[in-house]
């Protein structure tokens, strides 16, 4: 992943920090994930040290830190699926997984995001699980839908 990590930096001005964040986003579009090394040599590349690469990183609910599990659910939380309860839906995925965004679980099936939109607005809250699409999602749906997933992908 070094060499990739080299590849992308070189699209990108050595010392520039306001280009950081389109660089974290080009890694992890590439890698799945930020990995304690990425991070590194992305701090060194800008100039910034790893706990503010870090700090910044975590701000955003779009960065991970660890590969995606098995199973990886994306919830839109843009504003029409926001006003149609994505909130509901993410509060229900927290309680359910005991996970936050970007957490993957410890035998690594699961994981899940929180996005901002999927172009389905008319149809939310939008879901996507492996990338398979579900419209109109209500938070009551969710533990049934995690359990048979996980069993499903437990016997994988
Ligand atoms: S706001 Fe959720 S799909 Fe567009």
């Amino acid at each position: 992943m070094t060499t990739e990590i080299d590849t992308i930096l070189r699209n990108y001005k050595q010392g520039k920090r306001d280009q950081l964040i389109p660089l974290l986003q080009e890694i992890q579009e590439k890698a799945g994930f930020l990995s304690e090394d990425s991070i590194v040599e992305v701090g060194r590349y800008v100039g910034l040290s790893t706990t503010k690469i870090y700090s910044l990183a975590t701000f955003y609910d779009e960065f991970r830190f660890l590969p995606a599990g098995k199973i990886q659910i994306s919830v839109c939380n843009g504003t029409s699926c926001y006003l149609n309860g994505s909130k509901a839906v993410i509060d229900k995925l927290k309680e359910e997984t005991g996970l936050l965004p970007g957490q993957t679980d410890r035998d690594g099936i699961l994981s899940y995001d929180i996005v901002t939109c999927m172009g389905g607005c008319n149809h939310g809250p939008v879901i996507c699980i492996n990338g398979e699409y579900y419209n109109n999602v209500k938070a009551e749906q969710l533990p049934d839908m995690i359990r048979k997933l996980r069993y499903i992908f437990d016997n994988d």
